[in-house]
């Protein structure tokens, strides 16, 4: 379960990113290569309209967003579970969903750089420790967690017949542009870099394959394909589609900004808005993500890590 707030709504998760799910021929052809007969996982599934479309005899969800889990159940039949994947706890889910028979392949696509950021979870430990918590309850910090997230990946797979794991995530680099722009905004207004890391401004973990491939050799994977590559990705919705990309996905750094407005006490009156906040970030972007002698189409420089895993 997650008591997290909800951020993701699906009607905008649908209008304006529904390109996400759609661009995976080469995450499900390649990498996954789904069998008539596989029972399988997708971790982060969203809405669930790839999730529906894998050609197998059984597929099952989780995911942390209770709107987008709705449409997944409604729009597309799917038996999905509401999970913070980073409390993946693979005796649970395969006893839930599939009898106890633990899974063929496990499945993800563009959310593991959301589940795998554990910075949230980290600034709640040290709060703790600040309230006198013992270290012993604050321990699962960071790296244990994302290792944690891989060895249950593996512990709900079946042994002994090439059980798969196969994964697309943003990787080192990804929407670098857009995420500069949001620290750059952050910037002006007087929150450096570093603080911006320290609250947790930034939702996101994009990392180099060969951390990636350390999780994976350490739960127990053979990793036998893995890649980082760089896909330009024209955005919806002609030149208003920038800003909607922004607005999506931006949640978080409107939040640390509000917050940060509040901690330095700027009057009601002179606080900046979300709206003009993320008018801002896009203003900066416009001269980058458009083609020059395009000016109705963005692009975002997106960055995919993926990779096809086995447990032995
Ligand atoms: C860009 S969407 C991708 C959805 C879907 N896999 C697709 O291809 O369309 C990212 C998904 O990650 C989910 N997510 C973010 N953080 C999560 C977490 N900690 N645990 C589980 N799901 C999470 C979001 O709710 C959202 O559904």
């Amino acid at each position: 379960m997650t008591d997290k707030e909800d951020h993701w709504v699906a009607k905008d998760y649908i209008n304006n990113a529904a390109f996400v799910p759609k661009l995976t021929s080469v995450l499900v052809d390649d990498f996954l290569r789904p069998q008539p007969t596989d029972t399988i996982l997708d971790i982060g599934c969203g809405d669930g309209a790839l999730t529906s479309r894998i050609p197998c005899n059984k597929i099952y969800g989780v995911d942390s967003s209770a709107s987008l889990l709705e449409v997944a159940r409604t729009n597309h039949g799917l038996n999905v579970m509401l999970l913070d994947g980073r409390d993946l706890n693979a005796k649970k889910v395969v006893s839930e969903f599939n009898n106890g028979i633990f899974f063929d392949k496990v499945m993800s696509n563009a959310a593991l750089h959301w589940v795998l950021n554990t910075r949230d979870r980290e600034n709640e430990a040290e709060a703790k420790l600040n309230a006198g918590a013992s270290s012993s309850e604050t321990q699962l910090l960071g790296d244990t967690i994302r290792q944690n997230f891989f060895n249950q990946v593996f512990a709900s797979l079946k042994s002994g017949v090439g059980a798969v794991f196969a994964a697309e995530m943003g990787g080192l680099g990804n929407v670098a542009e857009i995420h500069t722009a949001f620290l750059a905004t952050l910037a002006r207004y007087g929150m450096t870099p570093a603080e911006a890391q320290r609250v947790g401004a930034s939702p996101w973990f994009f990392p180099h394959e060969d951390t990636i491939r350390n999780l994976l050799e350490i739960a127990g994977f053979v990793v036998e394909k893995i890649e980082r590559v760089y896909r330009s990705t024209p955005l919806p919705h002609g030149n208003k589609g920038l800003l909607e990309w922004i607005k999506l996905f931006g949640f978080s750094f409107v939040d640390a900004f509000e917050k940060f407005q509040e901690r330095k006490n700027v009057p009601a009156a002179e606080r900046v808005s979300s709206e003009r906040f993320l008018q801002e970030v896009c203003d900066l972007l416009t001269t980058i993500c458009y083609d020059p002698q395009d000016s109705k189409q963005a692009y975002a420089g997106y960055v995919r890590l993926r990779w096809r895993a086995i447990k032995p």
